[in-house]
């Protein structure tokens, strides 16, 4: 009995002993806290315990709710990290712009498991893998990739085909399956009519496990995902990926000896597979799952949200159809490049206000690695910026009392184009952002120079979920009619 005692007396001082330290080591950071508006929510636990268990369809009005109208920063707990969140443009883009902002917080980033790849990576790695993939998306490069594009897109819309004249279906497995086929064939080198098919519900497996790690971070320790349910799911998804990633590499480097070298012309995966670089195995493994889930799903739901607005909003829907008409006529075989598609300035209204509405990533975060005042605030070092892109461009400050509808010419003439920033900004903004407009419009093009469509969703009714991307949990429903 008296050991026991002995035992307990000595864990418990030596708990409250690290206790005592941890805090005092943050004092600073307590005490900036303290001056920033906010909720403290449950002790020790802040707002963790809500997140943790939400569902996924409501963990996004959650995070929601605790951002103000009254103040443009809010200040909550996830357990021991101190978070801001925002919707204000001028503290986003403070953020952005801030060398102390430059970093991913690892509690959401660090959760995507590819932790040697563009999106996780932070700090000097980061601008190094930066610099070199930027050579991919340059407006001169892309100007190579439009016939591919194009070529993809025509395949993608030939997919459809069956479709035609039957009830309504979810056009998001195809557009996805296609925008996964269209990266391989532009980037990859990697022509696969039917890969997108067979990977996307493993891409869709992913993303539900990296968005349950970011519900719970205790799934971030490796032993305690190695013990959950979800470890096995993503250990047959992780051979998958691999067995893919080497076909593409093996079919390169061939590409490589055949053509002596001929063919690299800084593809994403020339720039990945040149030993200048001298990237190792697990940073070629983790860039092309970075590249491959950052260009599919978030072209993939932009587009097939924009298809369902066009759906929806027939009228919008036949002026576009009118212009393209207008355009391209009855030409049979088009040249795509960047002055052909800077003519549609109707197709560019209709892509930037799905945008606006549907922002593909609807949260983004950074951590501070320095104390910084941003608007005024002292905001202390180590504290995780929250920023929601989905809020704020749908704030009727910024964008007046129909904010919430889906009204494209609203774009002719922006009062506040501070509160748009569907790419972000600064130096970590999307890297694929030109290349995404090209493919979402060369795809609505062809799309709607052969087919029409209809919905029986009502914009009303849309549910959205917060998952890795925006999705709409209604699902992305439509009926196809031949022109
Ligand atoms: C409509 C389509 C797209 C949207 C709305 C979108 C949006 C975003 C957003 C919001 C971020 C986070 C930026 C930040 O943290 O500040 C991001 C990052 C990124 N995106 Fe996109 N994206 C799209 C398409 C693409 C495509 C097609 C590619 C690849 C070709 C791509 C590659 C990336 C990469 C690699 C990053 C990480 C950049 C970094 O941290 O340096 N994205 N994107």
């Amino acid at each position: 009995m008296f050991v026991f005692q002995s035992l307990l007396t000595f864990l418990l001082t030596t708990l409250v002993f690290y206790v005592i330290k941890f805090r005092w080591s943050r004092r600073r950071l307590y005490e900036l806290a303290a001056k920033l508006p906010g909720d403290n929510g449950v002790p020790l636990l802040g707002i963790l315990h809500k997140l943790a268990i939400a569902k996924r369809e409501d963990y996004m009005d959650i995070v929601l709710s605790y951002i103000r109208n009254d103040t443009p920063i809010t200040r909550v707990w996830l357990g021991p990290f101190l978070v801001v969140a925002t919707k204000a443009p001028e503290v986003m883009h403070a953020v952005f712009n801030s060398p102390q902002c430059y970093d991913k917080p690892s509690i959401f980033y660090g959760s995507l498991f590819f932790t040697e790849g563009l999106i996780p990576l932070s700090g000097k790695t980061h601008e190094r893998h930066r610099k070199i993939f930027n050579k991919a998306f340059t407006p001169k490069r892309l100007q190579e990739l439009y016939g591919i594009i194009k070529d993809r897109a025509e395949v993608c819309v030939k997919k459809l085909e069956p479709r035609v004249n039957q009830e309504e279906f979810d056009v998001y497995y195809y557009i996805g399956a296609c925008s996964l086929e269209s990266f391989g064939a532009a980037n990859l080198n990697f022509h696969d009519d039917l890969y997108g098919h067979e990977m996307l519900p493993y891409a869709d497996a992913g993303f539900a496990i990296g968005m349950k790690r970011i519900q719970q971070p205790w799934l971030n320790n490796e032993f305690i995902f190695r013990n959950s349910k979800i470890s096995k799911e993503f250990d047959y998804m992780m051979v998958l990926v691999q067995e893919y990633v080497s076909k593409v590499v093996n079919y390169n480097n061939q590409l490589t000896i055949e053509t002596n070298g001929a063919n690299k012309v800084d593809k994403v995966i020339d720039l990945l597979l040149d030993p200048k670089h001298d990237f190792t195995d697990q940073e070629i493994l983790d860039e092309m799952i970075v590249f491959a889930l950052t260009s599919f799903d978030s072209t993939a739901k932009t587009l097939s949200s924009g298809l369902l607005m066009l759906a929806m909003h027939q009228d919008i829907q036949q002026k576009l159809i009118n212009e393209i008409d207008s355009i391209c006529g009855t030409e049979k075989e088009l040249t795509f490049d960047n002055d052909f598609l800077q003519r549609f300035t109707y197709l560019d209204l209709i892509v930037k206000e799905t945008i606006r509405l549907f922002p593909a990533g609807p949260i983004v975060a950074r951590e501070t690695s320095d104390e910084i005042d941003i608007c005024g605030y002292k905001i202390p070092k180590k504290t995780i910026m929250v920023m929601s892109i989905f809020a704020m461009q749908r704030d009727p400050k910024y964008w007046g009392d129909d904010a919430h509808l889906y009204r494209p010419e609203r774009f002719e003439n922006l009062e506040n184009p501070q509160a748009y920033l569907p790419f972000t900004g600064g130096k970590r903004m999307c890297i694929g952002y030109r290349y995404a407009m090209i493919v979402m419009k060369t795809f609505l093009i062809n799309f709607f120079r052969n087919y029409k469509i209809d919905t029986t969703l009502k914009y009303e009714d849309l549910k959205l979920e917060m998952s890795l991307v925006l999705t709409i949990l209604n699902r992305y429903m439509i009926s196809i009619k031949k022109r």
